[in-house]
């Protein structure tokens, strides 16, 4: 029996470029993330920002990036051990089987590697955003109580989540 595939993280570099920025969400969730297509560039030219591709073997499957620091979402007054996770995103195509949570879970791991020094990962999430608020939850992720309203798409949560 074929061994199931590997899900991994790894630093957008150039031989994955291409596949990243073909990546692209449903339309009804256009609302609630920004596709590679649009932010790639800002993250690679941003010091603070490493942007992050999610893989199943050699397949480049879903994108997010790592904000060195929590204070460039949403105006957030965060500690300085505090990072912030952007664009989280499944392909349509891959979204709807479990990928999500395998996801998070190689992020997190990554980010014990990659930032032992945090201690804390913020997150802005839209209101109506069900599934991913469902995904955060069941990760861990804490509503933080506050709402942010300067969203494009109306109001988000503000979540955190404790690093290992
Ligand atoms: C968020 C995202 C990564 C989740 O990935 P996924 O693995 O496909 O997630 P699933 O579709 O398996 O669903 C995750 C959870 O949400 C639940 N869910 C899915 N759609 C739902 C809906 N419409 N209403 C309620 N819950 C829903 C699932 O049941 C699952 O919960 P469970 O694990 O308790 O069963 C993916 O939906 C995505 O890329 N969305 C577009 C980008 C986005 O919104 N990113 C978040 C930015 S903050």
């Amino acid at each position: 029996m074929p061994a199931s595939p590997t899900l991994h993280v790894r630093p957008v570099a150039a031989e994955l470029r291409e596949a990243v920025l073909r990546l692209h969400v449903r339309p009804d969730q256009d609302g609630f993330v920004s596709p590679p297509a649009r932010t790639l560039a800002d993250a690679e030219r941003c010091p603070g920002s490493q942007p992050m591709a999610i893989l199943l073997d050699d397949m480049v499957v879903g994108y997010y990036r790592i904000e060195r620091s929590a204070r460039s979402l949403a105006g957030y007054d965060a500690e300085a051990e505090a990072l912030g996770l952007r664009s989280f995103q499944l392909d349509a195509a891959w979204q709807g089987r479990g990928l999500g949570a395998r996801a998070l879970d190689a992020l997190l791991t990554d980010l014990a590697q990659r930032h032992p020094q945090a201690r804390r990962i913020v997150l802005t999430v839209n209101c109506n955003n069900t599934a991913a608020l469902a995904l955060y939850r069941r990760a861990g992720f804490a509503d933080s109580g506050t709402l942010y309203h300067g969203g494009r798409s109306g109001p988000q949560h503000l979540l955190w989540r404790h690093l290992p």
